[in-house]
């Protein structure tokens, strides 16, 4: 029986959903984070289960052909105590990491969904000979701010996993880097004016997290958040709004980098939420714009706000995007201009949009108020007039009955990593939609979730997008067709 502390050796020979080695001691399946299949490993147990344990790397007795040299001084090593919890498959081939996604969502679809017709899918890579992963592709940093004991300075940092502790970082390689010297510039300002940082240990006040997004341009959005009311004689928010004059001055007649707005968010709230309810505009503007192009010609302008959902990677989002409008073409719908779309889990009506001239109407669903008021504007903007925007909580029944009443031909959904949960999945069956384009960022979930369609769908088209490379995430098109006859 494996004890807590345990060294033992162990080969890998799969690797989990979750991007975790997987091997096998004594039958007690161990998951082995940072490893890669073929390394043959001494790990210490740091966690026993009836079923499973959970071990780290102490030592590499015989690498994988898998592995190369991670290109981040942050990233897990079996040296380090402290290490950047942010990726987890930066330490295996590039063209590895594909196969290994490959495998997760073709697992995934036979084992949990039981469906077994599909024996292969399309990965799309990044470029052309692309054997180096991509680095600097994330549009969004976030990080949490804290005190360094080191040195009494304020950083930022990511936690380490399952942790309540920050590995301090200068930057983050798979983060744009433009969005990497902003950071670094209102660092360099927060420890001139000496803001109060929060600490869930000793300081319940203070401004606790830093997010910066950018967009192709090189505009950006910086949004800082805090416990505090915004209030004009606290001292902290002087100091904020002193700081961010500063900070957006400097870059005003800059060229090639352009913060076009400073925000601070309220969140005085013990939550795993980052955002508070309220933003104020300390500098600037709460926006930036991005222009995706359609394969066919024409162009979508999105707007993009400090809060409002936008794909974090917009290369492969612009390809994403595409390969929904290029295969809803294909299918050769009749009367395609006569159809009705409903866009759930529709953000800032992302996809919707993209597709609003081909059909009749879209009506788009979410959750988030910034996110519908943004699809609103949006809409509007690049002259869309046939598309509708709800700010509903798809789960309520209220919005459920709303569903129910719809005559839908064709289904958007791209719900968060959790998929669609079985009442919706009801009511789905219920208005049974032509096809559904079933957009994922979890493969089990979609697995999941086309096995409960499958009386009544069959999955048509699978191919899966490399938005979030040098980690275990991927993103999946799916696209399910009602099986008979139309009315
Ligand atoms: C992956 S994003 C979808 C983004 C959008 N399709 C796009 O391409 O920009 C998931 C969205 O689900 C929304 N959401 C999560 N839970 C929800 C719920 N219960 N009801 C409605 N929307 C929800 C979130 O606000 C988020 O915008």
């Amino acid at each position: 029986m494996l004890k807590l502390n345990d060294i033992i050796e162990i080969e890998i020979n799969n690797i989990a959903n979750g991007g975790e080695g997987v091997g096998k001691y004594k039958k007690l399946v161990v998951f082995v984070p940072f490893s890669a299949i073929g390394d043959y490993l001494e790990v210490k147990v740091v966690e026993v289960k009836k079923t499973f344990a959970r071990a780290r790397i102490n030592k590499i007795l015989s690498k994988s052909e898998d592995r190369c040299t991670a290109g981040c001084e942050y990233y897990f090593s079996s040296e380090k105590d402290k290490y950047c919890g942010g990726c987890n498959f930066m330490h295996i081939k590039y063209l590895k990491q594909l196969e290994y996604k490959k495998r997760f969502i073709l697992d995934s679809i036979s084992r949990i969904g039981k469906i077994n017709k599909i024996n292969n899918i399309n990965i799309l890579q990044y470029g052309l000979e692309i054997e180096n992963s991509p680095l600097e592709y994330r549009n969004k940093l976030q990080f949490p701010l804290f005190m360094s004991k080191d040195d009494n300075k304020i950083n930022f940092g990511l936690y380490i996993n399952g942790t309540h502790e920050i590995t301090p970082i200068t930057s983050c390689k798979i983060c744009k880097n433009y969005a990497n010297k902003i950071l670094n510039s209102f660092i360099s300002y927060a420890n001139k004016f000496n803001i109060k940082i929060y600490d869930e240990k000793t300081s319940l006040e203070g401004f606790r997290h830093v997010l910066v997004r950018i967009n192709k341009k090189n505009e950006a959005i910086l949004t800082i958040v805090g416990t505090y009311d915004y209030d004009e004689i606290n001292i902290q928010i002087k100091y904020l709004k002193e700081l961010s004059k500063n900070l957006f001055n400097d870059y005003k007649n800059n060229l090639d980098l352009k913060i076009n707005g400073i925000i601070y968010s309220v969140n005085s709230k013990k939550t795993n939420f980052i955002f508070g309810e309220n933003f104020f505009v300390l500098e600037g503007k709460d926006e930036i714009e991005e222009k995706i192009d359609m394969f066919d010609g024409k162009s979508i302008k999105y707007k993009i706000s400090s809060s409002s959902f936008f794909q974090i990677n917009t290369f492969i989002m612009e390809i994403l995007y595409n390969s929904v409008r290029k295969l809803l073409l294909n299918l050769e719908i009749e009367h395609l201009k006569d159809l009705k779309v409903l866009d759930l889990f529709c953000g800032s009506g992302g996809i919707g949009i993209f597709i609003s001239d081909l059909v009749n109407n879209v009506i788009g669903i979410d959750v988030a108020k910034k996110s519908i008021e943004n699809a609103k504007i949006i809409s509007k903007e690049n002259s869309i007039f046939n598309a509708s925007y709800i700010n509903k909580n798809i789960e309520r029944k209220e919005t459920l009955d709303y569903i129910l009443e719809q005559k839908v031909d064709i289904l958007i959904v791209n719900p968060p990593r959790k998929g669609i949960n079985k009442n919706i999945i009801d009511v789905i069956k219920k208005i049974s939609p032509r096809k559904i384009f079933y957009v994922s960022c979890n493969p089990v979930s979609l697995a999941r979730d086309a096995g409960l369609l499958k009386e009544m769908y069959d999955l048509k088209f699978l191919k899966a997008f490399d938005m979030f490379p040098e980690t275990s995430n991927v993103e999946t098109l799916a696209l399910l067709e009602r099986i008979g006859n139309y009315e």
